[in-house]
């Protein structure tokens, strides 16, 4: 399609956008009086309408029913948790019983290990991409040294070539086949929350597979974002935050992928706790731990049920419209939003480079724009202007328009202040 830089273009997209109903169903920051131009549903989703319902919902049953409500609230909560896997498994590309939703993401991470690292004799490595989210690097260090290895023996960074953005596919497998038979386990992002890069994560987890390692993956940044197939892919586990594409609310729970074929053993590794007793004998309070067949047996504790409220408000939507509707909206917002900040460039020479790979299947919702010239006084001028982006050391914009809640008339705006502000400075 040949897009224009024009506000009636712009509407005309509007106008033909399946899910442009779904902004109102969003509740907006205003600055100024008008509500915002938000890019940051890549850290924090909007409020869902409707989040408030479900929250609300569990405080009247708190107050009329206190102890009782675990039974016979509206949504009980003793199994409210089992509420998201079929949903979730949707959204991620796993059955029902793979899915299970608990405490966050980079706690439930260092659970998964708990199952799927398991270093022994010289196979004891970790491969993981350099300059990973921080909270993943401390993780894998802080795992490695549990278990009694230094950062530099065990972990095994993937680097980008000088000079490049993107990790290449062919720089991952090398490194997985040189590593061999020492590396226990491949955790990777799925998609790098710097550069919004898609990793290529079915060919990177047959290759983990066919060295003899687990395969694992980080998917804050794909999950309610990118097609996923996890079971066809045969991923080992996987885990994600919330509070992003998902639109859950700050801080919310982590879904997570375990795939099947590790349910129902009786020699595997876990921690254990309560909730992921098998659910019909939970309150005989038995002393011998006996496992869920499914996912939910890495439960641990009793559900935050009014975190979780939200979180179901917003997969509900999720649920309603479908990943492909979502990615196909996706991938046009994004294309013209590409479009918007080349037209840009070329009116006032704000020399910036999209270092987000340009190809439909290596990126999501996310571009990050790499600010040659004006850095953080562009930003705080967008930010003042109602216009939420973020801002990544040491010159990047990024800026994700969720398909759930952006519109095209927004990256036309977008674009108008992004020039005013570059001329401005
Ligand atoms: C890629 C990635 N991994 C891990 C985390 C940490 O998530 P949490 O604070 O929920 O553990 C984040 C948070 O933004 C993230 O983006």
């Amino acid at each position: 399609m040949t897009f224009e830089n024009t506000l009636d273009f712009a509407k005309k997209l509007d106008a033909e956008d399946k899910l442009a109903s779904y902004k109102k169903e969003f509740i907006f920051p205003k600055v100024n009086g008008k509500e915002v131009i938000y890019f940051t549903g890549n850290s924090l989703g909007l409020q869902p309408r409707s989040a408030k319902k479900y929250v609300d919902e569990v405080m009247e049953d708190w107050a009329n029913l206190a102890v009782e409500g675990h039974f016979y609230a509206e949504k009980p909560w003793w199994d409210y948790h089992e509420r998201f896997s079929a949903k979730l498994g949707k959204v991620v590309g796993g059955k029902p019983s793979e899915i299970t939703v608990m405490n966050t993401l980079t706690v439930n991470l260092h659970l998964l290990m708990a199952t799927f690292y398991k270093p022994e004799g010289k196979r004891f490595k970790i491969i993981c991409e350099e300059k990973a989210f921080p909270s993943d690097q401390y993780m894998i260090a802080s795992q490695v040294k549990f278990h009694g290895y230094t950062e530099d023996e065990a972990v095994v960074k993937i680097e980008k070539r000088e000079g490049e953005h993107f990790f290449r596919t062919e720089d991952i497998l090398a490194k997985i086949e040189e590593v061999g038979e020492e590396c226990a386990l491949v955790l990777i992002g799925g998609v790098n929350y710097y550069s919004g890069q898609v990793l290529d994560m079915a060919t990177v987890t047959k290759a983990g597979h066919a060295i003899g390692a687990k395969v694992g993956w980080d998917l804050a940044h794909a999950a309610g974002n990118i097609e996923l197939k996890l079971h066809d892919w045969d991923v080992d586990f996987a885990a994600w935050c919330s509070y992003k594409y998902m639109n859950s609310g700050p801080g919310n729970a982590s879904g997570c992928f375990i795939n099947e074929k590790y349910h129902g053993l009786k020699d595997i590794t876990r921690l254990e706790g309560w909730w992921g007793h098998n659910k019909e004998r939970r309150f005989l309070m038995e002393p011998e731990f006996q496992p869920e067949p499914n996912a939910h047996a890495w439960q641990i504790s009793n559900a935050p049920i009014l975190a979780m409220a939200p979180y179901l408000a917003s997969l509900e939507m999720f649920d309603e419209v479908g990943m492909p509707a979502l990615i196909e909206k996706r991938n046009r917002i994004v294309a013209y939003l590409q479009f918007i900040l080349h037209e840009i460039d070329k009116d006032v020479d704000a020399s910036f480079e999209i270092i987000t790979p340009s190809k439909q299947d290596e990126r999501g919702t996310q571009l990050s724009v790499f600010l040659h010239g004006e850095g953080k006084e562009l930003f705080n001028y967008l930010m003042e202007n109602g216009v939420i982006t973020d801002w990544r050391e040491p010159n990047v914009i990024r800026l994700a328009p969720a398909p759930f809640y952006c519109s095209f008339q927004d990256m036309y705006n977008f674009g108008q202040i992004l020039k005013r502000g570059i001329l401005k400075i």
